[in-house]
């Protein structure tokens, strides 16, 4: 028998969002629950997810996406979180609280496994290379040869006229600097020039919150691969992380 559930957890730079996922339909189960990820050290976050899985009872598979690179189940990056996470297995940090296994992923990974199951992604070839970008509180990526996953590409630190991408074109810096769409736009697309240069990827997904805003942005974009917003909007992590609880390598 297969497993029809599984609970997904997508902890970011600024919210941690949880929610069961069907896992044939991709479809969430509840409506996300949310918290603060502040303060964001290893116990505070554990504690707020054993809430989450107490509260909703469950006792099947769970995933995690964390911010950050998770390297054999250790997170080697901790960017937007507090730096305790430093060298700790996030999976076995999370499963000491609730009692049961939890497999993590990058956080990226997750949204473009997602996609490419059950999103923009869901059509592309065996030969097709798909970049799937997060614009939130960072920059995530995840890339894709053949619907493979090249794990822990972090596209988001690439540096674009000695500018970092995140701090050029995360879509936090669009409301911190009070950017209008256009401009902000445009400093996506110089990005997304940069990664088709070194990529030459055949589709770019656009992740985050920001893909519900999609069409203010998309008219400032001028890549040759097309560009589209995430289908599953800003619940990919989740439904990613789900869909890794029960299908990691
Ligand atoms: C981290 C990535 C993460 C992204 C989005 C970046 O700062 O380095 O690993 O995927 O933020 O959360």
């Amino acid at each position: 028998m297969t497993t029809q559930s599984a609970l997904g957890i997508d902890i970011g730079g600024t919210g941690i969002k949880a929610a069961p996922v069907d896992l044939t339909t991709g479809q969430l189960l509840t409506e996300p629950h949310y918290f603060p990820t502040q303060p964001s050290s290893p116990d505070m976050i554990a504690r707020a997810i054993r809430g989450i899985v107490t509260n909703l009872n469950w006792r099947g598979p769970i995933g995690c996406g964390y911010p950050g690179v998770i390297k054999n189940g250790v997170a080697l990056t901790a960017v937007h979180l507090s730096k305790e996470w430093l060298g700790l297995n996030v999976g076995e940090v999370l499963g000491r609280q609730v009692g049961r296994e939890v497999a993590a992923i990058n956080d990226a990974d997750a949204a473009g496994v997602a996609e490419l199951r059950f999103g923009a992604g869901k059509d592309c070839g065996p030969e097709d290379i798909v970049l799937m970008l997060t614009l939130g509180t960072g920059i995530g990526s995840a890339l894709f040869a053949g619907r493979t996953l090249v794990p822990n590409t972090e596209f988001g630190h690439v540096y674009i006229e000695s500018t970092e991408a995140e701090e050029l074109a995360a879509a936090s810096v669009r409301t911190r600097d009070e950017l209008s769409w256009e401009a902000w736009g445009q400093r996506v697309n110089r990005y997304l020039a940069e990664m088709e240069k070194l990529l030459s990827p055949d589709l770019i997904i656009i992740g985050g919150g920001v893909s519900e805003n999609f069409e203010l942005f998309q008219p400032f974009l001028s890549t040759r691969p097309p560009v589209f917003p995430a289908m599953l909007g800003n619940n990919a992590g989740i439904v990613g992380a789900a869909l890794w609880a029960v299908e990691r390598k």
